[in-house]
């Protein structure tokens, strides 16, 4: 894990946490690093030199990729209509939302467990496979809250380089499958660079390294990629291959605070996941139901998906008309190397309002910034010309 940062690190080293632990957060610093995670969400919003709640005057929260656009009115609808039967637990609706995922997918709804965020999905996975110890593979450059998890409770991380074009070396990473490999982690669309695995080279590697050991794919901003060219990861499950797919309605669905995500695995592999959960009733009626609407809402995920696709194409073009080189992004965020310190950055970026993250690989800094609106971009980009000078 030396060559990427942790959500965690990256806080540290940002000075995020000790600006938000000395600016009187009432969270503990032992409270902080017991929650995997989402363990510094409060303070990941805030601003560098401020307490948590002067947040609201960020002009533009470009550093979690959410969905700027909100959730579906549809959503909104089903929200109000299941506060009716708040008083009920959910049998029916986890029923009806599988059978919809399964339909599509090509799976049964045996193979589907929910969860509240795909985030647990995750810890899940990290927390039985790092059991007893053993190496969890990967690549460098990739989403490191599984791999900080494992790593916790005893697993190696073996990470592989990636190649110069920011993209994941399978080749490399079957080289290192050794007996001692318990789970390979991929992240497609992965998270930070916004690369994406081509299609064919994924579900190939998928069906040669699966039957050895099982291949975990998160497929958190799967929604932002073309329909067409998306991997069919579940028919690969229906073929009886040990995959583990999760996926989050964080993202385009917009739920990052509604919480809702499941897995997509053989059934005996959710059995051995499950103990590492709170169960599928952590999830509330309220969010399913809205799930459920947000799910069938095609219309407004195309939405999404066209604006998210505008405001990327108009931010990469505005930053490499100024010289950078701006990682492609099948996702709702962008990546790109700076010419500044990262902190140095950071603090100003927010000083002006806009909140983004920064990274180091190797030395290198690296600005990653979430998709917002079109507005917030332009404001993205006029403080991003001001601070760089
Ligand atoms: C790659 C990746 N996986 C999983 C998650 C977890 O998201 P959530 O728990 O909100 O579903 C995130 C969140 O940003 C992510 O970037």
């Amino acid at each position: 894990m030396s060559s990427s940062l942790t959500r965690r690190d990256w806080l540290r080293a940002s000075g995020l946490l000790t600006a938000g632990l000395t600016a009187g957060l009432r969270v503990a610093k032992a409270d902080v690093q017991r929650m995997p995670g989402h363990s510094v969400f409060v303070n990941e919003f805030a601003p560098l030199t401020s307490p948590p709640d002067t947040m609201p005057k960020l002009r533009a929260r470009l550093l979690a990729n959410e969905n700027p656009l909100g959730i579906a009115p549809s959503a909104k609808e089903a929200l109000i209509k299941a506060s009716e039967i708040g008083n009920r637990y959910a049998w029916m609706e986890f029923a009806q939302l599988k059978n919809l995922i399964a339909a599509d997918e090509g799976v049964t709804a045996r193979h589907i467990m929910m969860s509240p965020g795909s985030s647990d999905i995750l810890m899940a996975a990290a927390s039985h496979f790092a059991k007893g110890g053993g190496t969890i593979l990967t690549s460098a450059m990739t989403y490191d809250d599984l791999l900080e998890r494992a790593q916790r409770m005893g697993a190696k991380i073996v990470s592989i380089p990636m190649t110069k074009e920011y993209q994941y070396d399978l080749n490399a990473i079957k080289s290192k499958l050794t007996p001692e490999v318990k789970m390979v982690y991929l992240v497609n669309p992965n998270n930070p660079t916004g690369t994406v695995v081509p299609t064919a080279d994924l579900e190939a590697f998928c069906k040669e390294v699966s039957p050895k050991v099982p291949v975990f794919v998160d497929e958190a901003y799967i929604d932002f990629y073309e329909p067409a060219a998306r991997p069919k990861l579940g028919k690969l499950v229906a073929e009886g291959q040990n995959l583990i797919l999760a996926r989050t309605f964080s993202k385009i669905h917009g739920f990052a605070g509604l919480r809702l995500g499941y897995a997509i695995a053989q059934p005996e592999m959710l059995k051995l996941l499950k103990p590492y959960t709170n169960g599928e009733f952590a999830v509330s009626i309220t969010t399913l139901m809205a799930g459920i609407a947000s799910y069938q809402d095609k219309a407004w995920q195309d939405h999404c998906r066209a604006e998210n696709a505008k405001a990327r194409d108009f931010t990469t073009k505005a930053l490499t008309a100024l010289g950078y080189e701006v990682i492609p992004s099948a996702a709702n965020f962008i990546l790109f190397p700076i010419r500044m310190k990262p902190k140095t950055f950071e603090g100003q970026m927010f000083a002006n309002g806009i909140g983004i993250q920064t990274r180091d690989f190797s030395g290198q800094p690296y600005c990653r910034v979430s998709v917002g609106t079109m507005d917030e971009m332009a404001m993205f980009m006029d403080s991003f010309k001001k601070v760089v000078g």
